[in-house]
């Protein structure tokens, strides 16, 4: 039998409440379930699949990407599918050697182990997983000084499952012990979402207009988890109102979240008016866009500027972030005509 156990380590979580309950019920375990990512998914049932036959679990792999597209869904799909155990951990929480070392002893033959946000592994603990994640090894020196010595345990056959937002933060010798392969996961389409939101609606016994999933859809921002959180505040709000869940509602209930027709929080904006506002247009560097908005650096980043550039509201130069013609429009301003840093 497959359980999904997160690890009760001192950083994990307590059970789950509340959305975080209901973001697990509305996780695929199945691969028809799982919409979307098409090249992806072909390559990753040829890798299971070929992994059933010889009996043995399939090779480390790693996926990047933005936040909430879907690379946790994808891991515990994937232990599900292979009848494994899947145990759920992530860079920060793994702070020395001993944390990791107690994790991979305790796996089991066929367990799936699923390290988020690996950028955040520190260099001691990478050199650790190496040998682990190659020749199913771990060396533990014991002692110090000369006195010191290597002791290698034989770890079960796993499979270790990673997951980044930034890829360009790992090592090329971590990246290159993947070898079942690392894959990108895309924004979605608008279709594939509204898709994600109607069986999102089924389960959660949600009843939705398909103009309301239209709406929702066109204020996802092509992420599934915003698709999910938006669709149960439009239900919160449609409850309280007592209205049915159209077209109508929706936009009311986001409205009201200050989140606007294309999906783009205060947040989102505040970026782009930064850049309009303070900085004529840009370029202007990442750093000094982030102490505007007394945000970090990494915020910014990984969270606020993927989006703004599939939208094409900015883009990223060797001089800094500029806004284009397309950004200031959003804003509904007048596009300067005499700008010096003119995109070409
Ligand atoms: N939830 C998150 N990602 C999903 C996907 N790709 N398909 C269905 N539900 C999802």
């Amino acid at each position: 039998m497959s359980s999904n156990t997160p690890l009760s380590t001192k950083n994990s979580v307590n059970p789950l409440k509340g959305d975080a309950f209901l973001d697990k019920a509305l996780r695929p375990l199945v691969w028809e379930e799982y919409i979307g990512q098409k090249n992806i998914k072909d390559n990753l049932k040829i890798l299971l699949g070929a992994a059933k036959g010889r009996n043995h679990p399939p090779e480390h792999l790693l996926f990047y990407g933005p936040p909430g597209l879907g690379k946790t869904t994808l891991a515990y799909l994937i232990a599900s599918e292979l009848g494994a155990q899947i145990k759920a951990t992530s860079g920060p929480a793994i702070e020395k050697v001993g944390d990791l070392a107690s994790i991979i002893t305790n796996l089991e033959p066929g367990d799936v182990l699923f390290i988020d946000e690996i950028h955040r592994l520190n260099k001691m603990i990478e050199e650790v997983l190496y040998p682990a994640m190659e020749q199913g090894s771990l060396n533990i020196i014991i002692g110090k000084g000369p006195g010191a010595r290597v002791i290698q345990l034989e770890l079960p056959p796993f499979t270790l499952i990673a997951a980044t937002t930034r890829i360009a933060l790992l090592s090329s010798p971590l990246r290159s012990r993947f070898s079942g392969g690392t894959h990108r996961l895309e924004f979605y389409s608008e279709p594939e979402i509204g898709e994600i939101i109607k069986r999102s609606a089924k389960i959660l016994n949600i009843e939705i207009e398909d103009g309301a999933v239209t709406e929702i859809a066109k204020r996802s921002r092509f992420t599934p988890r915003t698709a999910n959180h938006l669709l149960k505040r439009a239900r919160d709000y449609a409850e309280v109102a007592n209205l049915p869940l159209n077209q109508e509602t929706v936009t009311k209930a986001l409205t009201l979240l200050g989140i606007d027709a294309l999906g783009l929080s205060g947040a989102d904006r505040a970026v782009l008016e930064i850049i309009a506002n303070k900085f004529k247009g840009g370029p202007v560097g990442l750093s000094t866009v982030a102490t505007a908005m007394s945000e970090e650096e990494a915020t910014v980043e990984e969270v606020y500027e993927p989006y703004l550039i599939q939208c094409g509201f900015i883009e990223r130069t060797p001089r800094g972030r500029v806004l284009t013609d397309q950004g200031y429009e959003h804003l509904g301003q007048k596009i300067p005509t005499n700008r010096q840093n003119k995109l070409i």
